[in-house]
């Protein structure tokens, strides 16, 4: 069986990545592709729980590197019991976060040597990329001014807007670095135009995969 698509969605806080999942889910079942919706840090039981852990206060002041092995202790969990194996059935898989919030959060943002990031990786995901990437971008206040808008700041939307601008940069950084992979979606503009640009992408990856 041809294995399914593994399509990840990124950006910063604000950036509008639910209504990005949602057109496109819409349109990749409207194809009749069966599809798996998932998110990191999370998507198992294990993984959300590690997820509190990672977004609550309780442990404000974690270690930089703490912070890193649990996002790849749940993405392990993640990729082992639910993604591998929905890839394996010809299921694809659409991701809200993966790996480059790893290197754009903890890397760019936290100033983690991406050498150090990149063993992860090779570690926890073997030969495993998403084949995917949309990067919803849009300027840092306009971000955090949507983002304020919604409920209580978690740990990283406590973070300075600094942190925030070097966040968005590691992800331009690695939309440059591979732009086969990474499309960048104007997230700045109306919801009618990002979900027509959005739209355009997914279709266009549709087209190109099953054509
Ligand atoms: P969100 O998915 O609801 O936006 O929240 C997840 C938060 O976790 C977000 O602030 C980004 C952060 N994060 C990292 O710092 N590194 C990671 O590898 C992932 C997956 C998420």
């Amino acid at each position: 069986m041809t294995q399914g698509a593994f399509i990840t969605i990124e950006g910063i806080e604000g950036a509008g990545k639910t209504t990005c999942m949602q057109v496109l889910a819409d349109r990749i079942e409207a194809h009749g592709i069966p599809l798996l919706q998932t998110r990191e840090p999370g998507g198992t039981a294990l993984g959300e729980d590690l997820r509190e852990l990672l977004l609550g206060h309780r442990h404000t002041g974690m270690a930089d590197d703490t912070e890193l092995l649990l996002m790849f202790a749940a993405r392990a969990e993640h990729i082992q019991r639910r993604i591998q194996p929905a890839l394996d059935q010809g299921q694809w898989v659409l991701c809200d976060r993966f790996t480059d919030a790893t290197y754009a959060y903890q890397g760019a943002g936290r100033d983690i040597p991406g050498e150090r990031i990149a063993i992860l990786e090779q570690w926890v995901q073997g030969a495993l990329r998403p084949e995917l990437t949309i990067v919803m971008d849009l300027p840092v206040a306009q971000g955090l001014e949507r983002a304020g808008k919604r409920s209580t700041p978690d740990r990283f939307e406590s973070e300075q807007a600094a942190f925030f601008e070097r966040v968005r940069q590691g992800y331009l950084d690695i939309a440059r670095r591979e732009p086969g992979r990474v499309q960048v979606v104007d997230a700045s503009r109306g919801l009618e135009e990002v979900t027509a640009g959005i739209a355009q992408v997914i279709d266009d990856f549709i087209g190109a995969r099953n054509g």
